[in-house]
């Protein structure tokens, strides 16, 4: 099965359950989006996905496209990096959901499902190497060719380097 017949079974596969509820999605676009890499994965299909990543999990390789390699410089520093990406075979319409299937329902902003209005992604993934425009990392929970959005180091490791805002603490 090809990449593209796969996502398209990914999906097919989004059929409601029970007591699902979902909106029409509005026609306005608030912001743009840059796909800034892309994600390798063993996970071919959503199926296949852990439902998070772990530190022991599989090596996933995190491919930063140019222009943006520069804007890895320091990252080597941290162990552990917030990976943010594009969930791009999830249904973006759905407010109430059954996760399990067994008739409960819950908001989608009380779900780390993938199905919510702007489907991003988050994991705090271990940094294994790091090299020019090439991350590998572990703690990945994303299907193979998965849109990358954003890189951060890991908020606990993290010293705010920009000069102190006045009246407050440093800046970010
Ligand atoms: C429960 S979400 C968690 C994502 C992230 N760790 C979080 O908490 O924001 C992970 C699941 O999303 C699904 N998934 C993975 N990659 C996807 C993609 N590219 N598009 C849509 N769904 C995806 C898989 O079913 C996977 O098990």
């Amino acid at each position: 099965m090809t990449g593209n017949d796969q996502r398209a079974t990914d999906l097919a596969r989004d059929d409601m359950r029970p007591g699902e509820k979902t909106v029409e999605l509005p026609m306005r676009q608030d912001a743009h989006l840059l796909f800034i890499g892309r994600i390798s994965t063993p996970w071919k299909s959503r199926d296949e996905c852990p439902r998070q990543g772990k530190h022991d999990g599989p090596l996933c390789t995190i491919e930063v496209f140019e222009p943006w390699q520069d804007a890895l410089r320091g990252l080597e520093h941290f162990q552990q990096v917030e990976v943010l990406y594009w969930l791009d075979r999830s249904r973006r319409d759905l407010v109430l959901q059954n996760p399990a299937r067994d008739g409960t329902l819950r908001g989608t902003f009380a779900l780390r499902s993938p199905a919510r209005p702007n489907p991003i992604g988050t994991s705090m993934a271990k940094l294994v190497e790091i090299g020019e425009g090439r991350l590998v990392v572990q703690g990945l929970d994303c299907v193979d060719g998965t849109p990358l959005i954003d890189l951060k180091p890991n908020r606990c490791e993290f010293t705010p380097l920009a000069v102190m805002k006045p009246g407050k603490g440093k800046a970010e």
